[in-house]
């Protein structure tokens, strides 16, 4: 069984880059996004379907308090160097820059640094954001403070070589922040195991790695264990792992109709609130990594 994990290195990162190129982070998976591309009202849908569907984890609050305030120490962070590696379509950046920090942001694809530019021109932000492949990023060693990455380095063709990044540019005692695929997770028991590889018999054909890609986004989805996570860190100190996941949690068997029917009948809301932290802390799709150099 073949693996577009053996394709040779730059051929694999032109692909991710024109996946990327190709499919924008607009949150459009569930719902097209029906504004263009670019206009305010763009970018107000994006921030409102990307912090909300991460508002448990980071921001339970928001808009009141930004997006991730629960991690990141906006006001210790104030007009320190920040790096934001894969900034999309520029949501958490803009958040970083609107407080003060002082940003440097990059991304694989001119389209996400275009349309980044566009969103801080319209507010009137600065910030250095540039199109960089993060497995060569374009600073010098021992330059930031936090260095700030959301669902972006298991995207790219040599992970690892990303953390070393991540590593060389943080000043000593710097801070990495970052989200990766969880391996172990409930959605991917069901729908990459259960559905795709036996119901679908898709574990005869190509190998788990193959399956996890078809059913999340990019050209390259690699998911990892807490244990790869903590060897690929290894460098770091302070290694600190959760998981969690977006607010739909409707692949949990059952879900749906429990939601639809039962909730506020014969389960009360708290009750069910309990039960999804439990699913999302134990078993999310995404695996949050805190470290320091
Ligand atoms: C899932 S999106 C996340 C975007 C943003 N962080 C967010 O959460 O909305 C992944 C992003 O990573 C970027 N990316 C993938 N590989 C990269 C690399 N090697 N260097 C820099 N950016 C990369 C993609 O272009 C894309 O914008």
């Amino acid at each position: 069984m073949t693996s577009i994990y053996d394709t040779p290195h730059d051929e694999l990162q032109n692909a991710n880059q024109s996946w990327w190129d190709n499919n924008p982070m607009t949150y459009d998976w569930q719902e097209t996004l029906q504004v263009e591309r670019g206009t305010e009202a763009f970018y107000r849908e994006i921030d409102a379907r990307f912090f909300e569907s991460s508002r448990h984890f980071g921001h339970p609050t928001y808009p009141d308090q930004p997006p991730f305030s629960e991690q990141i120490d906006y006001a210790g962070l104030k007009g320190k160097r920040v790096l934001e590696i894969g900034c999309g379509m520029g949501a958490t950046a803009a958040a970083l820059a609107r407080n003060g920090l002082d940003l440097s942001a990059v991304d694989i694809t001119p389209t996400a640094i275009e349309q980044t530019t566009t969103r801080f021109k319209q507010l009137g932000l600065v910030a250095d954001i540039r199109q960089a492949d993060a497995e060569q990023l374009p600073f010098d060693d021992n330059t930031f403070d936090l260095v700030w990455s959301w669902g972006v380095i298991h995207h790219s063709a040599n992970m690892q070589q990303i953390i070393h990044e991540i590593h060389r540019t943080l000043k000593p005692g710097g801070k990495t922040q970052i989200m990766v695929y969880n391996r172990h997770s409930i959605r991917n028991w069901v729908l990459a195991g259960l559905m795709e590889g036996v119901l679908k018999g898709q574990f005869f054909k190509k190998p788990y790695e193959e399956i996890l890609r078809d059913v999340t986004d990019g050209y390259i989805a690699r998911h990892l264990t807490p244990r790869q996570a903590r060897n690929m860190f290894a460098d770091f100190n302070n290694i600190h792992i959760e998981f969690t996941c977006l607010d739909d949690l409707s692949y949990v068997p059952g879900n749906t109709f429990v939601e639809r029917n039962l909730v506020g009948k014969l389960i009360p809301r708290a009750m069910k609130d309990r039960w999804d932290h439990w699913v999302r802390t134990k078993f999310g799709w995404f695996l949050y990594l805190e470290a320091t150099k």
